[in-house]
């Protein structure tokens, strides 16, 4: 058995048996007299993530509440989403629409959007919520996240407002699924839209249990849409007609669609006592709209919007001033957003060059895992300027006797894996090279230490890879910029390993 002693009050425990599994154990400062009371034992099951049953079961009777729940978090938290995943309030609660507004289909880079994934997940990810709202079915929508660096958002609301899902396994919601039972009859729809020649039947992956959706040509949408309201009127069904992108057409129950979704999510949020302190809904076209006419949420349509949603504007929420029309593109928009109304920081970690200097007033992990991980794609592009001092600064937050468990199993010191990692520099120039965090978790879990946890990702001209990784780090305190790397753990996310195991350093 490996141990190792971080912070005043917290040892890491390996088991050479047991070799995807460290154990922390923590001693509380406020131990009083009999230290063994306070001992707790938390497994990291480290080779797969969706282990639920703790060897041992954590004893944290003298852990406050809200340390015990983030420790809980960290160790379980992305897997099992719960509305109270967060202490209090969510800061801010981005709702943002995917297909041209957090992605850009025009930009191969995704230059936008990786830079609003390091914003979230160094500032926003730990008191805020990210909840995505696409016309996507829930297969279209995974299909998305296959392609595009994308996150993982806490809440997914899927097929234009009509599935309401949490956490990454999707957990769905079936109070929603209730309340667009009633009044909805979707034989009725199939009956009367089979008159209509002009409607296309989109893919059947497209239509789901409370959403009927078509094609139809941009010079028919009028007439269409008023024939059917007539004959659904007829039919004693009352249903929603959304036109978007100048071509979709889908049909839905009058309850359902983007903006009742949201409605239905913050009175949940609110009866739980934790409405978000400030809500964000992002969007560009048709079925975006009535996210606009939710009362208290800013709103950004971004620069490249649709016509349909700029005229819906213009007849609709003129005077609203908590509402802009960006002048950028997708993500950018969303950013420029958030400065805009003032919701928080908006200089991404990718916006700034001399990136290992450390700007804010308090010690930040996430901040600091992110842009260790910003350098280091930078680096391998050869978009960083070629220094030693560089790496001597990668050394110095490096501690002397750290460790890194490679997700292939092989262990090295961590100046080890600086030194592998020098020469690598500009080995992707030219190359498809990104690397993102995804669901970073930190945890105070001593005075002056820390754990952080996430999924890192690597795109490659060889696929996309990633491994769950976990780091512990000791703060300098008074330094906010001061912090040392302990030890770093990575095990491959199953299905995503690198077939190369040398191209992936840490
Ligand atoms: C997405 C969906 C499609 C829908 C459109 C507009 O593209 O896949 O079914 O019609 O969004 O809401
Ligand atoms: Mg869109």
């Amino acid at each position: 058995m490996g141990t190792k002693e971080f912070g005043s009050n917290a040892c890491l425990y390996s088991f050479p048996s047991l070799p995807q599994t460290i154990f922390l154990l923590y001693l509380s400062p406020s131990g009083g007299g009999n230290q063994t009371k306070n001992l707790s034992f938390s497994p990291f099951s480290l080779a797969n993530p969706y282990t639920r049953n703790p060897i041992f079961k954590p004893r944290t009777t003298s852990l406050t509440l809200s340390r015990r729940r983030r420790i809980a978090n960290l160790i379980s938290g992305p897997l099992s989403w719960k509305m109270d995943r967060l202490d209090g309030p969510a800061r801010l609660m981005i709702v943002s629409d995917l297909d041209h507004t957090m992605v850009d289909h025009h930009d191969p880079e995704n230059t936008s959007l990786l830079r609003f994934n390091a914003l979230w997940e160094s500032l926003y990810r730990h008191d805020s919520l990210l909840v995505f709202s696409t016309g996507r079915s829930p297969t279209l929508y995974k299909q998305l996240r296959s392609e595009k660096p994308m996150l993982t958002p806490d809440i997914t609301i899927t097929s234009v407002g009509t599935e309401i899902t949490y956490g990454d396994s999707m957990v769905p919601d079936e109070g929603w699924v209730n309340v667009l039972n009633q009044k909805w009859d979707r034989n009725v729809v199939l009956e009367e839209t089979a008159k209509l020649p002009q409607l296309k039947f989109q893919s059947e992956t497209e239509q789901r249990p409370h959403k009927v959706s078509f094609y139809v040509e941009k010079g028919h949408a009028q007439d269409v849409i008023s024939s059917l309201s007539d004959r659904f009127e007829k039919r004693g069904l009352d249903v929603k007609i959304i036109y978007s992108g100048g071509i979709d057409l889908d049909i839905l129950p009058q309850g359902a669609g983007k903006g009742q979704a949201l409605a239905y999510l913050l009175k949940k949020f609110k009866e739980g006592g934790k409405p978000p302190i400030n809500t964000l809904v992002c969007g560009d076209s048709g079925n975006d709209a009535e996210l606009f006419s939710i009362p208290d949420v800013y709103g950004v349509m971004v620069s490249n919007a649709q016509e349909e949603l700029l005229q819906w504007h213009a007849e609709h929420a003129k005077e609203n001033t908590k509402i802009i029309h960006a002048s950028n593109r997708c993500a950018a928009g969303i950013i420029e957003a958030i400065g805009h109304f003032g919701l928080g920081p908006n200089t991404s970690p990718r916006d700034s060059s001399d990136i290992l200097v450390s700007k804010l007033d308090n010690f930040n992990p996430s901040h600091e895992v992110v842009k260790f991980y910003i350098t280091y794609e930078r680096w391998r592009r050869a978009e960083a300027e070629k220094s030693d001092l560089l790496i001597q600064s990668l050394k110095h937050i490096c501690h002397l006797t750290g460790i890194a468990v490679h997700p292939s199993g092989v262990e090295h010191s961590l100046h080890e894996c600086i030194d592998t990692f020098g020469p690598h520099y500009g080995d992707k120039q030219g190359k498809q090279f990104r690397v993102w965090l995804d669901r970073v978790f930190t945890s105070q879990i001593g005075s002056t230490s820390w754990l952080v946890k996430f999924d890192k990702w690597e795109l490659t001209d060889d696929g996309r890879h990633c491994s769950l990784t976990t780091i512990l780090l000791n703060s300098e305190p008074g330094n906010p910029g001061a912090f040392s790397l302990l030890h770093v753990h990575q095990t491959w996310l199953e299905g995503f390993a690198a077939r190369c195991q040398n191209d992936w350093i840490f």
